[in-house]
């Protein structure tokens, strides 16, 4: 059934394609919404029931979300450092309580008191120096630094990979680049499938730029400040792999990256077709906005949403390298991986991989939330301890804290007490029990109730659920349940019970959402035993 409706969809592409026609046709007044729907199902002749589905799940084509005014962030991050409260109070005097939304996250985790408004972040309430975002750089950092000189000049190098891409694609396999998007798998590896991958027509280049962890915004800042060099990475995969079509998919919390990232399309078709003549010059990008759904972050969850169906998890494989975007061969990485690629081909994978450790190569973006007494964005070479991280690059924090999760929802829950031990790569954190991640920082205050936190991690994810497989569905509303029950009424939970409901989630998510949710709820159980104890059964040795 997906595989004719994906056949509808390719027909009419990408430019006015289904998503976005479900997208216009949702938004909007509630009156005639379904109507509108059903119009669209009637001009792709898909039936009305995908459509449907499709238009009801994500966040900002709900109807309530039509009525709000100004969102503010419900953000990990802004939970745990105790902001929200002053926010939202500073907000009553200018709105009623009904024009008052939410939006998980807005990606200033560093402030901790932005509100959209109009599709444009304003900070609110006390307005302190803090709140600048600062970005800590080296002149030689390969993802922070600017494009020199002409960006003519920048793209000419794509011109040169032309001649030899086999060459190109060594020096990538050379650099041992791991996807930055969280999982760490070999880049060069997807890139070398999707070029063998044999195609009916086309192929694609999608970027992942739906950056949905709490506590993450180095995304953001690349796709608002260094745009050319996130399209510079996808041209250059085009090239290799003989793609012709480049998707930056990015997620509507973020208005001013999609506005930044199309004016750098505009900038980049007008030096790209300017000295054209090969048939490569004619790879285009596309720019689509999400419209709110944290598992779109999720790979084959977002080639769904780009292709009009409801974003539920495919099961994998195939995986995108092979039938990716309408079922074509797709170099789908994140963000930060493809910002990566200009340096790596411009000074060579070996001087890359210099920068980081044997297995986690060149260097990690960090975001450090509004604790830290030096907060922001960081690039720093991975091996770094993190204890450097936190006391000297970010300064410490300004007021006692008792653990980090690190890696955003489905990442760990590092202990203060453990940061002594870990250096920022992809090994020391997963021997150690923990995920690097995305490598957003967000931090709990010794005084932030862990079960709090607890229930906030399973309230996301049956948020969020796409509800395709019921370990995920079910799981995260049972364990929410539990949660809330013993932090506000004290209601005991059975602690078998909850190990088997992880244990289940665990081991039969279809997706990381489920089965990743339970590495920080097994962090807290394991660290934070002695706070935890008196919400769970006796009878189990802790
Ligand atoms: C629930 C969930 C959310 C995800 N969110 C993101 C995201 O926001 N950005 C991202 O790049 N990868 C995200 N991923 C990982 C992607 O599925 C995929 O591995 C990644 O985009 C591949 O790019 P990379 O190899 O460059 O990391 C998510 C995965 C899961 C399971
Ligand atoms: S784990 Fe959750 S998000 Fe992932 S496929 Fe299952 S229901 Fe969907």
């Amino acid at each position: 059934m997906s595989g004719n409706l994906r056949g509808l969809s390719f027909r009419r592409g990408l430019t006015d394609g289904l998503y976005e026609s479900i997208a216009d046709a949702a938004a909007g007044s509630d009156s005639g919404r379904e109507a509108r729907l059903v119009a669209v199902a009637d001009e792709f002749m898909t039936g009305n029931a995908p459509v449907l589905s499709a238009g009801s799940f994500y966040d900002f084509l709900q109807s309530g979300h039509h009525g709000k005014k100004v969102f503010m962030c419900d953000g990990t991050a802004c939970l745990t450092s105790g902001r929200s409260k002053e926010v939202r109070q500073s907000l009553l005097g200018k709105y009623q309580p009904h024009e008052i939304g939410t939006m998980t996250c807005l990606g200033h985790c560093h402030s901790n008191n932005a509100v959209l408004v109009n599709r444009e972040i304003r900070q609110c309430g006390p307005s302190v120096s803090r709140e600048t975002i600062r970005i800590f750089s080296n002149a030689e950092m390969p993802a922070l630094t600017a494009p020199t000189g002409d960006i003519r000049e920048y793209y000419s190098l794509a011109d040169r990979i032309r001649v030899d891409t086999e060459e190109a694609l060594k020096e990538l396999e050379k650099s041992g680049l791991r996807g930055r998007g969280g999982a760490g798998f070999p880049f060069h590896v997807k890139v070398r499938s999707s070029r063998d991958a044999v195609t009916p027509d086309r192929k694609y280049v999608v970027c992942n730029g739906d950056e949905g962890d709490p506590g993450a915004f180095s995304d953001k800042w690349l796709l608002e400040e260094r745009p050319h060099s996130v399209l510079f990475g996808m041209l250059v995969n085009g090239i290799i792999t003989g793609a012709d079509t480049g998707v930056v998919y990015i997620r509507g919390e973020y208005p001013l990256a999609v506005k930044r990232t199309r004016e750098a399309v505009r900038q980049f078709e007008e030096v790209w077709s300017a000295t054209g003549g090969n048939n490569d010059r004619n790879f285009r990008f596309h720019v689509v906005e999400g419209s709110g759904a944290y598992i779109c972050g999720e790979e084959t969850s977002l080639l769904n949403s780009l292709e009009g169906l409801r974003p539920e998890v495919r099961t994998r494989p195939p995986f995108p390298a092979v039938y990716g975007l309408f079922g074509r061969p797709t170099v789908l990485s994140n963000v930060e991986t493809f910002a990566n690629i200009h340096y790596i081909l411009d000074k060579g994978g070996a001087a890359w991989a210099a920068m980081g450790t044997a297995k986690s190569p060149g260097t990690k973006l960090v975001s450090l939330d509004g604790a830290f007494n030096k907060p922001g964005l960081l690039e720093v070479k991975m091996g770094t301890p993190l204890k450097t991280v936190i006391d000297i690059m970010g300064g410490g924090t300004r007021y006692p804290v008792k653990a980090f999760q690190i890696g955003g929802p489905l990442g760990g829950l590092v202990p203060a007490t453990k940061t002594e031990s870990l250096t920022l790569d992809f090994e020391s954190f997963s021997k150690a029990g923990f995920l690097l991640g995305h490598a957003g920082v967000v931090s709990i205050p010794s005084d932030f109730p862990i079960i709090k936190l607890l229930e906030h991690l399973f309230e996301f994810t049956r948020k969020e659920s796409c509800g395709k497989c019921f370990p995920c569905r079910l799981g995260s509303a049972r364990g929410h349940e539990l949660l809330t029950g013993a932090y506000e009424r004290r209601e005991l939970i059975d602690r078998e019970l909850f190990d088997d409901l992880l244990e289940t989630m665990q081991l039969g998510s279809l997706c990381a959402l489920g089965g990743g949710l339970t590495l920080p709820i097994k962090n807290a159980l394991q660290y934070f035993g002695t706070e935890l104890k008196e919400y769970f059964t006796t009878g189990k040795t802790w």
